[in-house]
């Protein structure tokens, strides 16, 4: 069965009769450009080729009813007009809120059934993927007037404020607006984006996602006090948002010789020198010199999520000097930290030595060894039928 008879089979099973459309919404895995879209700065996602599949009907009744294949047995159904900020919660959450922010489209309810194969908790962006595909299918059914770009609000604000993780504009973007063989160079303050070509394959790359199994959630704990962080930093600097600082000397005056202060110091460091590495990168890239050139600007952030940031864990950072020992050309932890999954840049004929060595040492430290897989820029949410 292909993924879309498969949807559409289930929403049968689910609901009775036929779904009006499927749809499909990517994760993503940032090449470099990590907790800077809050801080109103630049990204370089790449799609998934993992997406989640989204079967919809519009109803009557004003129900909203929400189906998952990846939670059999959880259905849920909530009156539209019920519908409030965790209620309901958990993965329901994420399709709930979109049919909020687009109530008014949809005053007689909506059938959902979602199916995705986007590893949750991986730092992949899976929550973006589910929000995005329901996003686009109410589009299309009940809000042509909205633009693509417009759906990444209402994406947001799914994520922001109804399941209340206080996330930036990366993945939604990433999901709706990626393109096949492209990163997306974003600029988070006014919109602005551009898609660079990525072709790993031509280059004798591969983009290897490792998931290291530890999983995180951003709706509690440390993503929420970075955030805060990184605001009280630009508070500090006189500036709108860290964006608005010029270079590492412009943020000296954060250190006022308290801790708080060397703290604030070394969030607004990595913010400072993460954006200028995503423009390292894009010059890179769309230059001549051959994307294997951004393994060092990739490993370099790395280093300052681990140091300034401290949002790594030991088991991302064992997996990333692990690939580094092994051959790699640069590796990073991605996504909001705290567990999750790294991205190694690798020449492929060393994918397989790398993947290897990481497992060993994992297996020699007690650990897990890693899911690896290698990736490549994927299209961004569109219509399957
Ligand atoms: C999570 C958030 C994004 C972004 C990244 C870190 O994925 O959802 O908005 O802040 O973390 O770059």
């Amino acid at each position: 069965m292909t993924p879309v008879e498969r949807a559409r089979q289930a929403f049968a099973d689910a609901f009775g009769g036929e779904p009006e459309g499927v749809w499909a919404a990517p994760g993503r895995v940032n090449v470099i450009g990590e907790h800077t879209d809050y801080n109103d700065g630049f990204v370089l996602p790449v799609a998934l080729p993992h997406t989640t599949r989204a079967a919809v009907a519009r109803r009557e009744g004003g129900l909203v009813a929400l189906v998952s294949a990846q939670h059999p047995g959880d259905r849920v159904e909530v009156p539209v007009a019920e519908l409030a900020p965790g209620r309901p919660d958990g993965w329901a959450g994420y399709p709930a809120g979109v049919v909020d922010a687009l109530r008014d489209r949809v005053p007689g309810g909506v059938s959902v059934l979602v199916d995705g194969d986007v590893p949750a908790g991986m730092g992949l962006s899976s929550s973006a993927a589910l929000s995005c595909s329901v996003a686009l299918a109410l589009r299309d059914l009940a809000a042509p007037d909205l633009a693509v770009a417009d759906l990444v609000d209402v994406a947001r604000s799914a994520e922001n404020d109804f399941v209340g993780a206080p996330t930036g504009i990366l993945d939604q973007s990433a999901s709706l607006l990626c393109t096949a063989g492209h990163a997306l160079f974003l600029d988070t303050r006014d919109r602005s984006s551009e898609q660079v070509p990525l072709d790993l394959a031509a280059a004798g790359l591969e983009l290897l996602v490792v998931d290291t199994g530890t999983t995180h959630d951003h709706a509690t704990g440390g993503y929420g006090d970075r955030r805060r962080e990184c605001e009280q930093a630009a508070e500090r600097l006189g500036v709108r948002a860290l964006r608005d600082v010029a270079d590492v000397a412009a943020i000296a005056p954060l250190d006022d010789g308290t801790a708080e202060g060397a703290v604030l110091l070394r969030r607004a460091r990595h913010v400072v020198t993460e954006n200028a590495r995503v423009l390292e990168v894009v010059r890179i890239l769309r230059g001549t010199g051959g994307p294997a050139e951004i393994g060092p600007v990739l490993t370099a952030g790395h280093a300052s999520l681990r140091d300034d940031f401290q949002i790594s864990t030991g088991e991302l950072d064992t997996a990333v000097a692990t690939a580094l020992e092994a051959g790699a050309a640069g590796a990073r932890m991605v996504g909001g930290g705290f567990g999750g999954s790294a991205v190694v840049l690798v020449g492929a004929d060393r994918t397989h030595t790398v993947a290897q060595a990481i497992a060993d040492r994992f297996g020699q430290e007690g650990l897990t060894p890693p899911r690896a897989f290698a990736v490549v820029p994927s299209p961004g949410a569109q219509r399957l039928a």
